[in-house]
């Protein structure tokens, strides 16, 4: 049995979040739970509360109502600075060498000048910008002082990382590279990640689970093999050969959502409709090649679930 300390014990906690601009409400009663050594995906449409929430969770702004807890004590000042964060603002020196900049955020999250030398060593080399170390950093291009960024998350060897879309700008290959840095955090270390994107698809390969908002509301969570899961539509797809036109039309409540070559096609099943005589009745038509659930792929459950 999983011991309730074991690698899923929730060790960041949001909860019950809200934050007002003026009249319009950013955030309404956010709570969900990073457990330890768990990859978590937060997105949303543009102006969802992504950003807002994260600021909060890093103590750059006040909520209006709620707190955010680190191993069920509220975040103090001390434990932030165990904190890796990537701001949606970037906010790293333009003029200042990469090198000697991750150096002085090593030193400033508390590291002593011989590590903090190391660990930056060591944080270029990894982001693969370490050619670029005694460059200032506005002569780097957008991807690369991307990873400086990036860098500056991880130079310290944060408890937890809490990162604002950290693949924008990246090239494949740095989407790659940072997908298995993230990986190897949370895996090796046990150091949960929390990073929002718009890339559902690098989402769905990368996250444990995903957290979805939405007008500053959760609309959606947990892991995402559930979520697929859980959708209200029953679709099959049934690929078969020699089967007459409208086959199907003979199962009640069956409808045909998306038609494929030679009678085949994703199938939509209303509530009380039976998978098993649709089946029956497509082998009596032609020769099935293919009977199976559809589950929806991140995306689809995003347009789902997401207001218009
Ligand atoms: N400092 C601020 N002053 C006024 N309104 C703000 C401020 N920060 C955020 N907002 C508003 O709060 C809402 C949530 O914004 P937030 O930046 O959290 O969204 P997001 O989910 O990060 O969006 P995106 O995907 O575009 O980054 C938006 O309507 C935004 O305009
Ligand atoms: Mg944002």
């Amino acid at each position: 049995m999983p011991s309730i300390l074991g690698p899923w014990w929730p060790v960041l906690e949001l909860i019950g979040l809200s934050r007002r601009f003026g009249d319009l409400v950013a955030l309404d009663d956010v709570s969900f739970v990073v457990p330890a050594g768990a990859i978590v995906g937060f997105v949303g449409p543009n102006g969802a509360g992504k950003t807002t929430a994260m600021r909060i969770a890093l103590g750059v702004l006040r909520p209006d109502a709620g707190e955010v807890r680190w191993r069920g004590r509220p975040v103090d000042a001390a434990m932030r600075r165990r904190f890796g964060y990537m701001p949606e603002e970037r906010g790293l020196y333009p003029k200042m060498r990469v090198l000697e900049q991750l150096v002085y955020l090593a030193r400033l999250h508390g590291l002593g000048p011989a590590d903090a030398r190391r660990r930056a060593s060591e944080a270029v080399e990894l982001l693969g910008v370490a050619v670029r170390s005694k460059d200032r950093l506005e002569k780097l291009s957008l991807g690369n002082q991307q990873r400086v960024q990036l860098a500056a998350a991880l130079v310290h060897e944060p408890d937890v990382l809490i990162l604002d879309e950290p693949f924008s700008g990246l090239d494949p290959v740095g989407v790659d590279a940072l997908s298995a840095i993230l990986r190897s955090q949370a895996d090796e270390r046990g150091a949960p990640v929390v990073f929002s994107s718009h890339q559902l698809d690098l989402v769905e390969r990368l996250c444990d689970a995903v957290v979805l908002i939405d007008h500053g509301s959760i609309v959606a969570h947990g892991a995402i093999e559930e979520l697929r899961a859980s959708r209200s539509r029953r679709l099959f797809r049934i690929e078969l050969a020699g089967a007459p036109e409208g086959w199907w039309e003979v199962v009640p409540g069956v409808e045909l959502a998306e038609p494929l070559p030679d009678q085949s096609g994703v199938f939509e099943l209303a509530g009380d409709a039976d998978d098993q005589r649709l089946l029956d009745i497509a082998r009596r038509a032609g020769q099935v090649r293919v009977f199976a659930p559809v589950l929806p792929t991140l995306a689809e459950l995003f347009r789902e679930v997401v207001r218009a």
